[in-house]
């Protein structure tokens, strides 16, 4: 496979609006004795992009999320996940054939909004898996491992138990409801009325127009996905021993989750999702065992990234938004 020499590769000129997201021409990386270079075929647009772009993360977290990316504008190329195909072989590098379909995380080092990408090859990246489409390779990994790692390894939900998705059916929320459904528990899903039937698709009992005032009920689980109920709106959702997963929070609350996890025996859970590998491994068994598969609403071209991240920006796209190379 002949690899050229050039690629294209985003770059943020500063934090802002996609007019400020440029496609350079810069030289196309070798891969290392101990790395693989993949031929990048599709990347999904995440919220996690649009806010490293925007510069807009939750109350709080700006002097924090600026110290960790960089002060004026992100220092490393966007790009958090991949799919595409083996283009060359370090020397040292197993595992892996030329042609061969792969997929996985470029992490915060970023770099996977281009056209290759090289990475270890005992690293974040694994066989796509026969009958999974590339751009459903690229969106596998955002939602799908923040879900598992709230729900199962954080939440410990359980057969029967009741929960509630607030922001049901983005990226997150609809990785979440498939994957409550195959714990066994009863997932009721907040969302927009427009993607009720979608909810309901990926396994919600109920469902609940957010534009309709507060849901209601008793929940053994809060999965508070897009941040909009807090403690204060979660609390009297909450039945006796439940957990509120806040996936999306400002500092204080954060800080609060972790410094006074137990409040009233209920109990508060925040942070970030996992990023290591035999998680992402578990992630792909349940995907063999049919227990969840991302679904990708709109894939785009890749010069069209600008319009993909205005989408993405809204905050009410169904499920996952690809752009291909
Ligand atoms: N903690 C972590 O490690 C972690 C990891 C990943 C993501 N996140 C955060 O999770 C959030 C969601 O990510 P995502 O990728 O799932 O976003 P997304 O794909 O944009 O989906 C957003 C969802 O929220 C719903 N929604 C919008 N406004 C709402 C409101 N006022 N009340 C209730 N639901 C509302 C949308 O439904 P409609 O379209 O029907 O309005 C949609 O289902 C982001 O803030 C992201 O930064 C955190």
């Amino acid at each position: 496979m002949s690899v050229p020499q050039q690629m294209r590769q985003v770059r943020i000129l500063a934090y802002g609006g996609p007019e400020n997201l440029v496609i350079d021409k810069v030289p196309t990386p070798s891969p290392k004795p101990s790395e693989v270079l993949v031929r990048v075929l599709a990347a999904p647009i995440t919220a996690g992009d649009v806010r490293i772009r925007s510069g807009n993360v939750p109350r709080g977290m700006q002097f924090l999320s600026r110290l960790a990316l960089g002060w004026s504008r992100p220092r490393n190329p966007p790009g958090w996940s991949f799919a595409g195909e083996i283009a060359a072989i370090g020397s040292g590098a197993t595992g892996f054939a030329l042609g061969q379909k792969v997929f996985g995380i470029a992490g915060i080092k970023g770099g996977a909004h281009a056209d290759y990408e090289a990475i270890r090859s005992d690293g974040p990246i694994f066989p796509l898996p026969d009958g999974m489409s590339i751009s459903e390779g690229a969106a596998f990994f955002f939602g799908g491992l923040t879900a598992m790692d709230f729900l199962i390894n954080k939440a410990r939900l359980a057969t029967g138990e009741r929960l509630l998705v607030n922001g049901a059916t983005g990226a997150v929320g609809s990785a979440a409801l498939q994957i409550a459904g195959h714990l066994g528990a009863k997932a009721t899903a907040v969302c927009s009325e427009a993607n009720h039937a979608l909810a309901r698709q990926l396994g919600a009992e109920a469902t609940h127009d957010y534009r309709n005032g507060s849901p209601k009920g008793q929940y053994d689980v809060v999965m508070d996905v897009i941040g909009t109920l807090g403690w204060a709106g979660a609390k009297p959702l909450l039945a006796p021993g439940g957990r509120l997963l806040m996936i999306t929070a400002g500092l204080w609350p954060m800080l609060g989750a972790l410094l006074r996890p137990k409040r009233a025996g209920l109990r508060l859970i925040a942070g970030t999702s996992t990023e290591a590998k035999d998680q992402m491994a578990r992630l792909v068994a349940l995907y063999h065992e049919g227990a969840y598969k991302p679904v990708v609403s709109q894939t785009l071209a890749f010069d069209d990234l600008a319009k993909a991240h205005a989408i993405a920006e809204s905050f009410h796209k169904p499920g996952d938004l690809v752009v291909e190379m």
